[in-house]
């Protein structure tokens, strides 16, 4: 069955986008090249909803990409941005408006002694690991296999076998020899971790980790694996970045590294500290931190960093996070995920995981529990393709890659939930269709 969605506009939209934009796009995932067909292109948002560029409503389950914690739009942090750019959009020098936003990040998250305010995810993890590297003296960085942290070289590495020594590069492009530098472990595998430690530890500056991981599906560490990754790491001189990107400001008000066992030297910051603007952040320990320049010999700088809209954005969005917003987000997510494991047995759709953190929720067509990379790219990608169009067609926007997470926002409510359940209940038919 071909896909009734995208309607003629995208269609035409993304023809036209493909004759002068790499793709059609502006970041890879967006082009539907994973699930199939050519992506929907958005009007506008509202709330819970997407409209697209051919008038159809979507309940929006990506949230851009977790950055929209609130929903499309949120009223306050649109009048916080109205009144900023009346002000001027971009000074080259400090504002106000940069340390106020630090500080409230650091009311709420104290890991943050000293931080500094990027454009991107991206250049918050590359900048933290430059930051590591400057401190310890070291060079070696270990990561883990289905972990992202951005498109920075060193951390386009995963491993092939989870032996450290044959890392990979994901990328053309990434010279072997930065990759080289980059140690992949297995998430969940405190021995292997052990080993990569008894083999590489005095090279080792930084263990690089989600505190849950969200670029596999969703995938909670188990206990005690982030103590024992701090343990590790400290014993051997090493610094722990919490890669908070996904997860800071989402699955609580601050960091949640800490209620899981990880002791953190660096954390970093995106998506939800923005509103929904260009961001990212990075900081720690006030002894590591203060390695960069102007105060020490860590380089790292940025035209647009700190930028008013984005500080501005951010401040709206914190001062909207109450505790009801995170009850709220709980609530939905729960929902949501039940529904969908309702659904999944009702359609006798088997195997079918579905793994919720708070308000992100991993969709995998596999056996679970899913614990590392392997048991998520077990997952039937066919399968979610299928399931993606048929719920898409039914007005709601998923991730458009078997991998990805989906992201709810506090502006769902039960009603959005239960108009859902068609579509997801056809996602389900057509996932299992595909097979006798
Ligand atoms: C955990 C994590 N770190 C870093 C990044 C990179 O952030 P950005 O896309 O803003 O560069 C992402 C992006 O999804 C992420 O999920």
């Amino acid at each position: 069955m071909s896909p009734s969605s995208p309607g003629p506009r995208s269609r035409a939209l993304g023809r036209r986008a493909g004759r002068v934009l790499v793709g059609g796009v502006d970041s890879p995932v967006r082009s539907f090249r994973s699930v199939g067909g050519s992506p929907v292109f958005f009007a506008r948002g509202q709330g819970a909803y997407l409209v697209d560029v051919d008038g159809r409503r979507y309940l929006d389950l990506v949230s851009s990409w977790g950055a929209n914690l609130l929903g499309n739009a949120p009223r306050g942090i649109v009048a916080a941005v109205r009144r900023t750019v009346a002000a001027g959009l971009t000074f080259g020098a400090p504002s106000p408006l940069e340390h106020e936003l630090a500080e409230q990040l650091r009311r709420a998250a104290p890991a943050l002694e000293r931080l500094r305010f990027v454009s991107s995810g991206t250049e918050a993890v590359m900048s933290a690991v430059r930051v590591a590297r400057g401190f310890t003296g070291r060079a070696k960085v270990v990561k883990f296999a289905g972990g992202y942290h951005g498109h920075s070289d060193g951390l386009l590495a995963r491993a092939g076998s989870g032996v450290a020594s044959q890392s990979l590069p994901d990328s053309a492009g990434v010279p072997s020899a930065i990759v080289g530098e980059t140690l992949v472990a297995r998430y969940n595998d405190p021995e292997g971790l052990a080993a990569l430690f008894e083999r590489h530890g005095p090279s080792v500056a930084v263990v690089v980790v989600e505190p849950v991981a969200g670029n596999m599906g969703v995938v909670p560490p188990r206990p005690g694996f982030l103590e024992t990754l701090s343990t590790l790491a400290h014993r051997h001189g090493a610094l722990v970045l919490a890669d908070e990107v996904i997860t800071g400001f989402r699955l609580r008000r601050g960091t949640v590294h800490e209620s899981l066992g990880l002791s953190a030297d660096l954390v970093t910051l995106g998506k939800v500290v923005g509103g929904g603007m260009p961001i990212g952040a990075y900081g720690g320990r006030r002894a590591v931190m203060e390695t960069v320049a102007p105060l020490g010999p860590v380089y790292q700088a940025g035209t647009l960093s700190g930028h008013p809209l984005a500080m501005a954005a951010g401040r709206a969005m914190l001062e909207r996070l109450t505790p009801s917003v995170y009850r709220t987000l709980d609530r939905t997510g729960a929902a949501l995920a039940e529904m969908v494991q309702r659904l999944a047995e009702e359609e006798r759709v088997r195997p079918f995981t579905g793994q919720r953190v708070g308000s992100m929720l991993g969709l995998f067509f596999a056996s679970g529990p899913i614990v590392d990379d392997r048991g998520a790219e077990a997952s039937d990608r066919a399968r979610y393709a299928r399931f993606f169009h048929a719920v898409l067609d039914h007005g709601v926007y998923l991730p458009p890659s078997a991998l990805e997470t989906t992201f709810t926002s506090a502006a769902i409510r039960a009603p959005d939930l239960a108009r859902a359940e068609a579509a997801f209940r056809a996602g389900f038919r057509a996932a299992r269709s595909g097979r006798p």
